[in-house]
């Protein structure tokens, strides 16, 4: 009886130390939620110059000429014409460069890149032309000549020293069949607007002749490549941007959009099928954030499909990320159209059996063997194995009965030939109202693995919903993906800075503490170019050539380099923390990784408190740490020239015992009744922290 009675005091001890003020327990032994290996991932989306001009490596506007102006992205001088009967198919046109009329003058052209071109001192870069000789004059008897010369250079046009020029090369291009060629060139000096210029020759092989007249060459696809690319790959990725997507260890890629898969009209969505085979031969197709926005107008953004689907899966398998492509559900921008024009595809197997064709495609590109159809295309770009692809989203954000009954169809079909690729839906473009309201039964009556929740908002939004997810019904079978989230700062502060990363952390938690119902979150838009951008805030930042990482990103890593494998309760005050006014402004969560209990913390008050972490089930510590994301200036921001003004700090921690335990004062470990480590520590007001500790 004594016996029992002790243990029954210790218990009520430890309860009472644990459901104290302050104390957050954490049992390491509970039952946990498994956390999916997609949790936090990459929505990459071509907005911003993400992809041509961002982590495309190529450095030249309008390669092909291909624009709906040809010439767009170039400067011509002497003679130079647009032909169209090029030897791409669907990439027609290139150009003639013919002698310019007097031995002085010079005929050639001059890209301007991408805002200009990135060019570091000391690195290579690989030029190529598809090119042929050609006739000088028209005719039947008109012949080109053997030989002519191309001479490129790279060019800083706006410095002050003699020469624009700071590299060239001379390419000699033989004979009247188009064939390509290509010279490396190391760059001197770092230029971050460089551009690119070539010039025809009028040299003479023959000692005898000073110049020639007749010089004449036809130019396609004309490309300028970093040789050192990520991974080496071949049409390869800007290395500094796919490094810093890589850092993040995503566990899905959403890929390509967004709504460029709806297309502002159906003909200029986006069409997978382009997007493969040789790169000369992809078409190209007017990016619809061209023109968004009159206020921030790009009449010059294209998507080349340079960075194609082959190239997005390579990418996700590259850095370890399930592919999430998304495909057009015969519905055009659901924004830009009235439905009275019939913008879409009419429900019914007469007009969506193409764009459910174009899905099954993929599936067969991705999964099937090398001598399937699609799975050869595969195959001969490079990659004979599969690329195991698990998921597949129909529609980007699509609302309404429209949706709905278009969906069924792809469903029906897709489920048929394919019953084991997830299928993901949509829940529309809010975070709630009628549409959201309509849509998700409806998805779960269509039988969806995932439904698609997009929610740009307010601090206040992010700071009060950490429990948004807490009353979703747990046994449903269907899923949530947040696929566009970002915090959209109250009163004009629409740009990333530490307070909305700071709620974004805090909403996080009820991420992850509803791991069984969030099987997914990418953070949206991805990337922008700092000269190119139509939306903000944006997860990552660049130029030319330097990458910043902002504070939101640092949430996102802290988050998805700690995401665990199993969820595991936390209770404060006895109650299960949930954030809110009764967890003193505190929002956490806490996960399980291998022998590491990680636990997030996302203060939102303005002042630092005191905790008590009790690590429950814990006979002793073995290590610990805490990372801090926090800045005394809530609007600060990471920027290009000011990279680490908010950074993740990590700090270990002493595992000696508090030497006195007894004074409330003193900071460091304890030990409870019974027998449960406690550290306690401070938590500075508006801070991200993550702990760690192992067993
Ligand atoms: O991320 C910007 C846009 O927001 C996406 O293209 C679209 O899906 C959403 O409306």
């Amino acid at each position: 009886m004594r016996n029992f009675l002790s243990v029954l005091a210790v218990l009520l001890l430890s309860v009472a130390a644990s459901a104290q003020p302050g104390h957050i327990v954490l049992d390491s032994e509970a039952e946990g939620i498994p956390v999916q290996p997609t949790m936090y991932g990459l929505f990459f989306e071509d907005i911003n110059f993400a992809a041509d001009g961002g982590l495309y490596a190529e450095l030249v506007k309008n390669r092909s000429f291909e624009f709906d102006n040809p010439l767009m992205g170039w400067e011509t001088f002497g003679k130079v014409e647009v032909r169209s009967d090029g030897p791409f198919e669907r990439c027609p046109h290139y150009v003639r460069l013919r002698y310019a009329g007097h031995p002085v003058m010079f005929t050639g052209l001059e890209n301007e890149g991408f805002f200009g071109m990135g060019i570091e001192e000391g690195k290579e870069y690989r030029f190529s032309v598809w090119a042929r000789t050609a006739p000088y004059a028209e005719g039947r008897k008109a012949k080109a000549a053997a030989k002519e010369f191309v001479t490129v250079h790279l060019c800083d046009d706006a410095t002050m020293e003699e020469s624009q020029m700071f590299a060239s090369e001379v390419l000699e291009i033989c004979g009247s069949e188009w064939k390509k060629y290509e010279t490396v060139i190391k760059a001197p000096k770092t230029c971050t607007r460089a551009t690119l210029r070539l010039f025809l020759e009028t040299w003479s092989e023959d000692p005898q002749v000073e110049y020639r007249k007749d010089c004449c060459v036809d130019l396609e696809h004309i490309s300028l490549f970093p040789v050192e690319v990520f991974n080496a790959d071949e049409n390869g990725l800007r290395k500094d941007i796919a490094e810093t997507l890589a850092a993040l260890k995503p566990g899905v890629l959403r890929f390509p959009g967004g709504c460029i898969v709806e297309g502002t009209t159906l003909e200029q969505r986006y069409q997978w099928k382009n997007s493969v085979g040789p790169v000369e031969n992809r078409p190209t197709n007017m990016n619809r954030w061209n023109y968004t926005f009159a206020e921030r107008l790009f009449p010059d953004y294209y998507q080349s499909y340079g960075l194609g689907f082959y190239e997005f899966f390579r990418f996700a398998e590259e850095i370890g990320a399930e592919a999430l492509p998304v495909i057009s559900c015969g519905m055009a921008c659901q924004f830009q159209n009235d439905p009275a024009d019939h913008p879409h595809a009419e429900p019914g197997l007469k007009e969506l059996q193409p764009y459910i064709d174009d899905c099954l495609d993929l599936i067969e590109f991705a999964n099937g063997p090398a001598t399937s159809k699609w799975g050869k295309v595969r195959a001969e770009m490079g990659h004979p194995a599969p690329f195991n692809l698990h998921y597949l989203a129909v529609g980007n954000e699509q609302w309404g009965m429209d949706f709905v009954e278009r969906l069924r169809f792809f469903v029906e079909a897709i489920r048929a030939k394919y019953p084991d690729i997830k299928l993901i839906g949509s829940a529309g473009p809010y975070l709630g109202g009628e549409w959201f309201e309509e849509l998700w039964p409806a998805m779960r009556e269509l039988g969806c693995d995932l439904v698609d929740e997009h929610y740009y908002s307010t601090e206040n939004f992010f700071e009060r919903n950490a429990t948004r997810y807490d009353s979703y019904p747990r046994e449903s079978k269907t899923k949530v993906f947040a696929g566009e989230y970002a915090c959209h700062g109250t009163d004009g502060k629409k740009w990333n800075h530490f307070n909305a990363a700071l709620v974004e952390a805090a909403f996080m938690t009820g991420l992850e503490r509803n791991a069984d119902v969030v099987n997914m979150a990418t953070y949206a838009p991805l990337l922008a170019h700092v000269d190119g951008w139509q939306w903000r805030p944006d997860l990552v930042w660049f130029d030319n050539t330097r990458v910043v990482k902002t504070s939101n990103y640092y949430v996102q890593q802290l988050y998805s380099l700690n995401k665990g494998e199993e969820v595991l309760p936390l209770l404060m005050g006895g109650k299960p923390l949930v954030g809110g006014p009764e967890s003193r402004q505190i929002c956490a969560s806490a996960v399980r990784q291998g022998d590491e209990y990680i636990v997030k913390i996302a203060n939102l008050g303005s002042y630092s408190q005191d905790i008590f972490l009790d690590l429950k089930g814990f006979g002793a510590v073995s290590g610990a740490s805490v990372t801090v994301l926090h800045s005394d200036n809530a609007v600060a921001e990471n920027t290009l020239d000011e990279p680490e003004l908010v950074v993740p700090v990590t700090e270990e921690i002493d595992l000696a015992p508090c030497p006195d335990p007894d004074n409330y004062w003193l900071y460091g470990w304890r030990t409870l009744e019974d027998g449960t480590p406690s550290l306690k520590t401070k938590i500075g007001g508006r801070s991200f922290a993550v702990f760690k500790f192992k067993k």
